[in-house]
């Protein structure tokens, strides 16, 4: 492989990355290879509730924008992320009070303001993300506390905002979760039922090289069984999922790793091609994956691209697996 010739150019569905906008306008080397890389965008947290609307009467664009912007520029799509999440809620949402009516309203609103901001320039949203615990229950959080059916709600809500969009429940986990994959499905089907407007399934796809290839197949076909639009919304394969500190990434690790993203992009090749919205990766480089910063585990490799922002033996095996 050299320098001309790129993962993206392997698929025909658009290849993502998450984006950070300060290492968008900080760092040359990020910026050149997002743009270059990848033909799709997710915030990694500038669309979330704390930082787009972080008064009631206050919303706040400009970040969001800016990742909207480059996209733009490198012609790339957008992915909205995230509507309704029980994490990084505003600390004013945690405090507000009032009855079903207000809660309500404050939601909708939110959802509203924003999906009508980015309407057009934004290609599909995660409307709700992580709803379910593992044992496919739901989950609890300020949401479901004050609105009924507020899962359902939330689709319509986003739907009246922008009837182009293509709308997404997402979540982790599902391999080897069977209570939670049903709880999912059993969701499609009520949506279906009750014509509640719901166009795909993001599968984050935070997985590691211990992750078992016949469940991750299986909730793959199970979740293309619903005919709806499938993301790999937030791939990432951990390699030292136990933050062992002497961890040694070596070239064991690295093809049991190129061997499971080889397995996601196989599997991905086998849903219908007008069910393939991508595959987005959960970060662009090792140095700024989220299991190095959120869960500190400074020896953790989960990406195709090093700490200079090079590519990885593990990107060449891929690229020559496929
Ligand atoms: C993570 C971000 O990567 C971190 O920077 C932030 O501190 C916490 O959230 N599932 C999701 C993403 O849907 O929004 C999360 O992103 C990772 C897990």
């Amino acid at each position: 492989i050299d320098s001309g010739e790129f993962l993206k150019q392997l698929v025909k569905y658009p290849l993502g990355a998450s984006v950070n906008p300060r290492l968008l306008e900080e760092n040359a080397n990020y910026r050149a290879l997002a743009g270059m890389e990848f033909t799709s965008v997710t915030a990694e947290n500038h669309m979330k509730m704390a930082l787009i609307h972080p008064e009631a009467n206050r919303f706040d664009f400009a970040k969001g924008d800016e990742i909207v912007a480059f996209a733009k520029k490198n012609k790339s799509r957008v992915h909205g992320h995230t509507l309704v999440w029980h994490n990084q809620t505003a600390p004013w949402m945690k405090e507000f009070q009032g009855d079903q009516q207000a809660w309500e309203n404050l939601l909708k609103q939110h959802i509203q303001t924003i999906v009508k901001h980015y309407q057009g320039q934004i290609a599909g949203w995660d409307v709700v993300n992580e709803a379910f615990f593992d044992d496919g229950s739901l989950r609890p959080s300020i949401w479901s506390d004050h609105i009924p059916d507020y899962l359902a709600k939330s689709f319509i809500w986003a739907h009246e905002a922008d009837p182009k969009a293509l709308l997404f429940y997402n979540d982790y986990g599902q391999d080897g979760k069977p209570k939670k994959m049903e709880a999912i499905l059993n969701m499609v089907q009520d949506f279906k039922k009750r014509q509640i407007p719901i166009h795909g399934l993001g599968l984050q796809m935070h997985i590691s090289i211990q992750s078992k290839n016949e469940e991750i197949k299986q909730v793959i076909e199970q979740s293309t069984a619903t005919g709806l639009n499938i993301h790999f919304s937030e791939v990432d394969v951990a390699v030292n999922p136990k933050n062992n500190p002497d961890f040694i990434y070596d070239a064991f690790a690295q093809k049991a790793q190129s061997d499971k993203f080889l397995l996601l992009f196989t599997s991905f090749a086998t849903i219908p091609a007008a069910q393939q919205y991508g595959i987005t990766f959960w970060n662009v480089g090792d140095k700024d994956s989220w299991l190095r910063g959120y869960f500190k585990r400074p020896k953790e490799y989960p990406l195709l691209f090093d700490e200079a922002y090079q590519r990885k033996p593990v990107y060449v095996e891929l690229y020559e697996g496929l």
